[in-house]
């Protein structure tokens, strides 16, 4: 090469490096940037559901995005029953403490989920046989794990999932033996055991006329029995597409004006055949791969779907930023989602704000938008 054309040569190779590690630098320090938590910072709490993998920070990047996105924490399942009293006379808080610890080195909201709920009871809890038996396991059990994180827990759901759709009771272990005081029993032992953190009661599709009846029949029995409940969760366990926006609204307006805080505490969107809305685990659809239509990607205008129902949402939220306290995603990312295994197994899922390779999603960057 002739020493003209070389220094040409280098000279291109060198503008071409120089360009290329400026754009790199550029959209490093955008990604560095750009957060939920930050951007609505003066709105509320954006928190995540994290599974015991991410508990124990076994995946680096996962454990990096969690803590530059997300200021709140649930823990999504280390909490339940069956796994922190698997035993009338045994717990086990192994991974409880670590959530415990991980919310507190990270300076983040940590939420507790959660202390009285039918689902994922230990064995020993079905076949408790009197209603004196009940309640005694009861205290012990909200006593022992409320107290022992009293001061680090935030937030604790106190009773999850109590309504049917019609707003009544549903007939679960503790009401069929306690009756409806089961709620306030919980209450009073929470309040109790924790007295410094804040007490909600959790459904989904509490939303809905019928159930939101029942949800502020209960509240209401909470309060006149002179006990302390400071929030609502409403899970948030919506179809893309049907998002019912103005039952939502209507919620907010109604829970709030009980003098409650509202919360979103579960929030995923389905993208997958479903006709029904909600999160019974009971309600199961049989395996059938047409009913699992996207395994190889998501179409594009489901994605553009998606990003609109979130952006929408994150509208009314930040209308009425001032009921709402937090809104919790179900999780990180899509690959952990509990919808890619209910209500059919093994279905490939595109419920959340970021993919299975920890990509922000369509969805993600509109919710960013609403707020530059
Ligand atoms: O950890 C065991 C594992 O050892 C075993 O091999 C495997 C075989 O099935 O099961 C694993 O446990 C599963 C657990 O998730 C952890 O992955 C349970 O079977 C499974 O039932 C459990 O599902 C959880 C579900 O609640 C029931 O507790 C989901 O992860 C969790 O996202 C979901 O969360 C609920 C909220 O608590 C309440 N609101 C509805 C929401 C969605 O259902």
């Amino acid at each position: 090469m002739r020493t003209g054309i070389r220094r040409k040569f280098f000279l291109t190779i060198t503008m071409v490096y120089v360009i290329g590690v400026t754009a790199c630098s550029v959209s490093k320090d955008v990604q560095q940037k750009h957060s939920l938590k930050n951007a609505f910072q003066h709105d509320f709490l954006i928190g995540t559901a994290l599974d015991s993998s991410q508990i124990v920070e076994s995946n680096k990047k996962v454990d990096l995005l969690i803590k530059k996105q997300f200021n709140a924490i649930t823990a999504e399942n280390v909490m339940k029953t069956a796994i922190i009293h698997p035993k009338a006379d045994r717990y086990n808080f192994s991974l409880a403490d670590k959530f415990v610890a991980y919310g507190k080195k990270h300076n983040m909201y940590l939420v507790g989920h959660t202390l009285i709920w039918h689902s994922q009871l230990a064995p020993f809890v079905e076949k408790i046989a009197s209603p004196e038996a009940l309640r005694a396991f009861m205290t012990a059990h909200i006593k022992t794990i409320a107290g022992r994180y009293a001061g680090s827990i935030n937030a604790w759901d106190v009773v999850n999932e109590a309504l049917n759709e019609d707003g009544s009771f549903r007939n679960s272990v503790f009401y069929q033996k306690l009756g409806e005081n089961y709620l306030t029993e919980s209450f009073r032992i929470a309040q109790q055991a924790a007295p410094a953190a804040e007490l909600y009661y959790n459904d989904y599709n509490i939303e809905q006329p019928a159930k939101r009846a029942g949800c502020i029949q209960l509240i209401k029995k909470i309060q006149s029995a002179g006990l302390r409940i400071d929030g609502v969760g409403i899970q948030g366990h919506w179809l893309s597409g049907k998002v019912p926006l103005e039952a939502i609204e209507q919620s907010i307006l109604e829970y709030s004006a009980l003098g409650i805080q509202v919360a979103i505490t579960e929030l995923d969107l389905e993208m997958l055949p479903r006709n029904f809305q909600g999160a019974d685990l009971e309600h199961k659809m049989k395996t059938d791969s047409t009913q699992n239509p996207y395994t190889k990607g998501l179409p594009e205008n489901k994605e553009q779907q998606l990003a609109k129902d979130y952006e929408d949402l994150f509208r009314l939220f930040l209308k009425h930023k001032d009921k709402i306290s937090r809104v919790t995603f179900w999780g990180v990312e899509d690959g952990q989602s509990w919808l890619n295994n209910w209500p059919m197994p093994g279905r490939t899922n595109y419920p959340l704000l970021f993919d299975r390779k920890l990509k922000p999603k369509a969805a993600y960057f509109r919710l960013l938008d609403l707020k530059n």
